[in-house]
């Protein structure tokens, strides 16, 4: 993870550097650091905590010049504290870095072994250390060339020299890095949303490139140490800037959005004068594609398990579910006849992105249903779905779940009627129904008031379970999840009928279950386990559409949700489970748009 920026210009630069590392705290918050050059010296400042941090200190103690580098932490290699936060300096020169240097222990003994001293026990320091040897007889451009090479593993980098007062070099190897154009100011950067207040103009390095920028100019170099041109962007206008207004955070106000994120989405896709989904260019012939593999992480990947159902329940395709980081590493059987479909929030999560590559490379076709349009997977994939959500600030992730879900609900539907495989009344139906979506959702939202009140359960309870068939089953586990990261309380999310095969062990007096039981082909089975839930004495909160009374007795408490199509009900159910994580967050007063040890783009592997 970590983000990073490097500003070259003509005027201070450390309050935009500032500016820009708050924006790139969703990539991690756990310390953060500047360094600032002025008249060949290394003003470096970097604390423990977050960027508030940094800013108090540089209140008192200002980094002066119109040359800088900045980083906030996600810690890999030693714990978060002043020492192993970034940069890492010599007397000459100053680094900042995402990623992991894999051959980090074995360079650091042959710099040891020469003499050598670490300060820090993060792995970018041999980075600085193998850069001080190349700087004594190299230029810089050479000089970090030289050093990439002795690198394994993946990084992006933003480094300036002491004795060159006018230039910043950026190299990237797997972690991403954007660069910006200005007039008498050019920019490095993780993404495009850290360098957007500054600059619309943009271009992305690819693996192995270095950039070198100074306020008028910006070169570019291939691994080959080849020099490169490379397309400016111009970035489209943010209509959704991300800002907190009344809400007390950003993930209250994401969850509360989510109607408008399904009516853009819905906006975007569906032509409402014909019924009709817009989907074009698909990289298969829908016809004959026989499979599909859906691959995501966390809460992306749940929203795949959802879809496996409706693809299974529309189509006749075979379909598969994997996580990133298993699929990268298995000995895959890859299939020109499949789709491979990459779903990701951040489009930068590195174990989706090397799953994509390793599609890429054995040369089949991919999808990729992402937020971030101009992201590393976006760009990666054959073809691409926006799920147009906007910015999601909170690191839990929860209304690009809902884009995820919709994106997906409808590639599920569209390709049963390119292939002839779902009635056209049926396919249409389901549109109308799509688009009564929004308003469930709002009407969903109102449970917040009595779930704040079942919120209380769970303060001192030893855990909960979160039970679901079908459909639900996935929305258990995107449940259970959100209760984890927020409120860093223990959660299992579980198919209902795997109960009796071990985890009703776990149930005793008192300890929360909350049942996920829409009013659908499962629903008596499930109530049924919900019954052997409540005779070993599990409190039962229910989320249920079925509003038939006589179900809620000996049940704790239950959440009516209104009543929709069958195959829609993750939509509706995911709500109540995202309020009542948030809630039970508040009250235990965690940071909920900032949990601990999270961070919002997963960009190591
Ligand atoms: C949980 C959460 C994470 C992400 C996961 C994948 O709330 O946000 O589990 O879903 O890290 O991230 P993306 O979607 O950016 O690939």
């Amino acid at each position: 993870m970590c983000g990073i920026i490097g500003i070259a210009s003509n005027k201070s630069v450390s309050s935009n550097i500032i500016n820009s590392l708050k924006k790139l705290e969703y990539r991690g918050y756990d310390s953060a650091g500047l360094a600032t050059l002025k008249n060949n010296v290394i003003n470096e400042k970097k604390c423990s905590g977050r960027v508030e941090q940094l800013e108090k200190i540089l209140f008192k103690t200002p980094a002066e010049g119109s040359l800088g580098i900045g980083h906030v932490r996600w810690a890999t290699h030693g714990i978060p504290n002043e020492i192993n936060a970034h940069p890492h300096s010599t007397e000459v020169v100053s680094v900042v870095h995402n990623g992991i240097i894999e051959n980090s222990s074995d360079l650091k003994r042959s710099l040891e072994n020469k003499g050598k001293k670490f300060k820090s026990q993060t792995d970018t320091e041999v980075i600085t250390l193998l850069l001080a040897e190349e700087l004594k007889n190299k230029k810089p451009l050479e000089a970090v060339q030289d050093t990439l090479v002795k690198l394994k593993g993946s990084f992006a980098l933003g480094i300036i020299f002491k004795n060159f007062n006018n230039i910043i070099i950026g190299a990237r190897r797997g972690s991403p890095l954007a660069v910006g154009y200005s007039k008498n100011e050019n920019y490095i950067g993780s993404d495009s949303y850290a360098l957007k207040s500054m600059t619309n103009k943009i271009s992305y390095l690819e693996d192995g490139d270095v950039c070198i920028l100074t306020k008028d100019s910006v070169e570019f170099y291939d691994s080959n140490k080849k020099k490169i041109n490379k397309k400016v962007l111009i970035l489209s206008e943010d209509k959704n800037i991300a800002q907190k207004g009344d809400y007390k955070n950003f993930m209250s106000k994401e969850i509360f959005e989510q109607p408008i994120t399904a009516k853009n989405c819905i906006n975007e896709y569906i032509d409402k004068s014909r019924d009709e989904i817009n989907f074009y260019n698909f990289p298969l012939n829908p016809k004959t594609v026989n499979k599909v593999v859906l691959i995501g992480c966390g809460t992306a990947y749940h929203s795949c398990l959802v879809a496996k159902y409706w693809f299974e329940e529309f189509t006749s395709l075979s379909v598969e579910t994997d996580i990133a980081s298993e699929f990268r590493y298995r000995s895959i059987k890859f299939s020109k006849d499949c789709l491979y479909l990459f779903v990701s929030q951040s489009g930068e999560t590195a174990d989706t992105s090397a799953a994509l590559d390793l599609c890429k490379k054995n040369k089949v076709k991919t999808c990729s249903i992402v937020n971030v349009v101009e992201s590393s997977i976006a760009r990666n994939a054959d073809w691409v779905l926006p799920i147009h959500a906007g910015p999601e600030i909170g690191v839990a992730s929860t209304k690009a779940f809902l884009g995820q879900m919709l994106l997906l609900y409808m590639l599920s539907i569209k390709l049963a009627d390119l292939r002839n495989e779902i009635d056209k009344k049926e396919y249409q139906t389901k549109i109308s129904d799509l688009k009564k979506l929004p308003n469930l959702l709002e009407k969903c939202l109102k449970s917040e008031e009595k779930i704040q009140f079942v919120a209380k359960d769970f303060l001192n309870s030893k855990g909960s379970m979160f039970l679901g068939r079908g459909f639900s089953f996935p929305i258990a586990l995107e449940g259970a999840l959100k209760l984890k990261e927020l409120s860093y309380l223990h959660a299992e999310g579980y198919p209902a009928g795997e109960m009796k095969h071990g985890p009703l062990a776990l149930i005793e007096d008192g300890l929360p279950v909350i049942v996920v039981a829409p009013n659908d082909k499962y629903f008596h089975k499930t109530l049924s386990n919900m019954q052997e839930v409540i005779a070993r004495g599990g409190k039962i909160l229910l989320i249920t559409n079925n509003n038939d009374s006589v179900i809620s007795e000996n049940v704790r408490f239950t959440i009516n949700l209104p009543s929709i199509e069958k195959s829609l009900s993750p939509f509706l159910s995911t709500i109540p489970l995202q309020l009542l994580a948030y809630h039970v967050a508040l009250l235990k007063k965690c940071d909920i748009d900032k949990p601990r040890n999270l961070a919002k783009s997963v960009t190591v592997e």
